[in-house]
Formats: structure tokens, C-alpha cells, sequence
């Protein structure tokens, strides 16, 4: 019987997973499930014929640099890879795969949930409760903005930005208006209730909300800046469950201690886990631990897409994802 491929699973996969890559495969878990470090992931890399990394791994260059690779392929646990130097890899000989399609609807469901809870002071809400502070009902207690109706904003108009447009649209009647980098077709745009736009200043204009849904990384880093946030509404809120460098973080901190925007909710954040202590005091903010795809059948999902990646991969055929 041929030799069973050498895996390394960075972080702990829901259980039904976890057993599929131990049946086919020779699987190391990180069963204390603690974020590995460079010099680690490093050694990985000389060590093992597959290394499955997950956002909370970094893989620059410098990883991949000098003799020794092993590995042949990196199953991306995510589809989101902007953690990984793909241009590194590519020149080391290493595949690259993600998990896209099986998170859209459960990473959608996140952002609706952050712009519901923003607009509607939910989190301040709950806070006041379980401090035991509410002195009840009056009808001028924590007033929040209407969403019904408003004008919703999207800058990437890929998977999860159309899933997003289709609640806001068909649920909650919203006109939307996206900034996508290729044009997309009227018709498709159609389908979601959605116009296009030739920029992302007159999408931050337009919108009551604004959700980002673009890759993160390259170009895309701090795409939302100070001169950006100050072309939003002072009452428009902004949404990121796409990555936390899309945002300057700083800048948007500023411009919400200054009332620039009315709020913001958001999923991801620039040094995670670290969220800035100045962040973390304001009260018009919603901040979640990177949720998005946080869901029993979306996370098995995507971690039965990485089996169907290294299975196709170590059997000669082209991996379904391959990203690189
Ligand atoms: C993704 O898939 O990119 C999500 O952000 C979780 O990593």
C-alpha cells in the first residue's frame, strides 16, 4: 500500500473533519490548539508533505526562504489567503488552495447581523441589561437608526457581496449600490437589486451602510482611509467582515471618536486578536471575534473542501481551489 502523505493541521477542525484527514492521511493535530509561531510553521514546511493553515497563520517569505521544503501543498482553511506570501510559495513549487462557496451565506448572515446591531444599539442594549442598569421603557431610551429602506453600500461585489446585497435588498428594502473592481453584468447586478458604480468614493457617498467584501492584502490595504471615511455620511456606518487591513484602523477610530461616521461594525481587525483599547471603550461600535464563517455546518464545510483539495491533489488531479 503507497505511503500515506504527511499532514500538519495547524489549528483543532471540528471533529468530523479531523477524523476524515486521520483516515487518509498520516495527520499531526495541534491538539492544545495554540497558534503556532513562524519558526514553527517554518519547520512545518521542511517537514511535512502538507501544511493546513488557517488566518491566524502567518506565511510570509521569509518562511520559505533557504533549503529543505517539504511541503507540496498548503490547504488553506479559509478562502480568504492574504496571510500566506502566494508569490513565495509559487516559487518554492507550492500549491496554494482555499475554501470559497461554503461560507458565503453564513459570512453574509455575520455582516447583516453587525449592520442590525450597529444601527439598532443592540450591543449597547445588551450591555445596559446585564449591568443591571435599564430603568425602563421610554420613548426617548437609546434611539438608533431606521434600516428599512436605506441605502446600502458594497465594495467587492464577489460571492458574499451579492449574498449581502440580497438580504439588504430583498429583505429589508434597500437600495444598493456596489464598487466592484471587474464590470459586472446589468443583469447579474439585477438579480441582487444592485446598481453599479465607477467608484468607491461615490459608493461611500451614496450609502446609509457601507460593507466592505473585498480580499484583503496588495492594494486593498487601508483602501478605507481618513480622506475615504471623511466622504461617508457623518450618519452612514461602515461594516468589515472581509479583512481588518482594509480599514486603517487608526483612522477609523479617529473619525468615529469625532463623529466623522455615526458607527461601525465590525468582524475583523488589523492585528487580531489585538483590538486597540480605543476601540474597545467606544459604545458606537460592534465588535465580534472574526465570526464570519463561525457556523457547526460552515466550518465542516470548509474543512471537507480541504480534504476534497489534498485528496484531488495527491492523487495527480487539479485541486478544486487551487488559488496558486
Ligand atoms: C475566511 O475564510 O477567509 C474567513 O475569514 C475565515 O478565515
Amino acid at each position: 500500500m503507497a505511503q500515506k502523505q504527511r499532514i500538519l493541521v495547524t489549528r483543532r477542525w471540528p471533529d468530523a473533519v479531523e477524523r476524515v484527514l486521520a483516515e487518509r492521511f498520516e495527520a499531526s493535530f495541534n491538539l492544545l490548539d495554540v497558534a503556532m509561531d513562524e519558526a514553527a510553521l517554518a519547520e512545518a514546511l521542511r517537514s511535512f508533505d502538507a501544511v493546513l493553515p488557517t488566518v491566524s497563520d502567518r506565511l510570509p517569505a521569509s518562511l520559505f526562504d533557504g533549503s529543505g521544503i517539504r511541503t507540496k501543498i498548503l490547504g488553506n482553511f479559509g478562502v480568504g489567503y492574504n496571510h500566506i506570501d502566494i508569490a513565495a510559495a509559487k516559487a518554492h513549487g507550492v500549491a496554494v488552495t482555499n475554501t470559497p462557496g461554503v461560507l458565503t451565506d453564513c459570512t453574509a448572515d455575520i455582516a447583516m447581523s453587525l449592520l442590525l446591531s450597529v444601527a439598532r444599539r443592540a450591543g449597547e442594549g445588551e450591555r445596559e441589561v446585564r449591568a443591571g442598569a435599564w430603568s425602563g421603557w421610554r420613548p426617548t431610551h437609546m434611539i438608533g437608526t431606521k434600516v428599512t429602506g436605506k441605502t446600502l453600500g458594497i465594495i467587492g461585489f464577489g460571492r458574499i457581496g451579492k449574498a449581502m446585497a440580497k438580504r439588504c435588498h430583498f429583505g429589508f428594502d434597500m437600495d444598493v449600490v456596489f464598487y466592484n473592481r471587474s464590470k459586472i453584468g446589468l443583469s447579474e447586478a439585477a438579480r441582487y437589486g444592485a446598481r453599479q458604480v465607477d467608484t468607491v468614493e461615490e459608493v461611500l457617498a451614496t450609502a446609509d451602510f457601507v460593507s466592505l467584501h473585498c480580499p484583503g492584502g496588495g492594494e486593498n490595504r487601508h483602501l478605507i482611509n481618513a480622506q475615504r471615511l471623511a466622504v461617508m455620511k457623518p450618519e452612514a456606518y461602515l461594516i468589515n467582515t472581509a479583512r481588518g487591513d482594509v480599514i486603517d484602523e487608526k483612522a477609523l477610530i479617529d473619525a468615529l471618536e469625532t463623529c466623522v461616521i455615526r458607527g461601525a461594525g465590525l468582524d475583523v481587525f488589523e492585528a487580531e486578536p489585538h483590538v486597540p483599547e480605543r476601540l474597545r471603550v467606544l459604545e458606537n461600535v460592534v465588535l465580534l471575534p472574526h465570526l464570519g464563517s463561525a457556523t457547526e455546518e460552515t466550518r465542516t464545510a470548509m474543512g471537507m473542501k480541504v480534504v476534497e483539495n489534498l485528496t484531488a491533489f495527491f492523487d495527480g488531479k487539479v485541486p478544486p481551489d487551487r488559488v496558486a
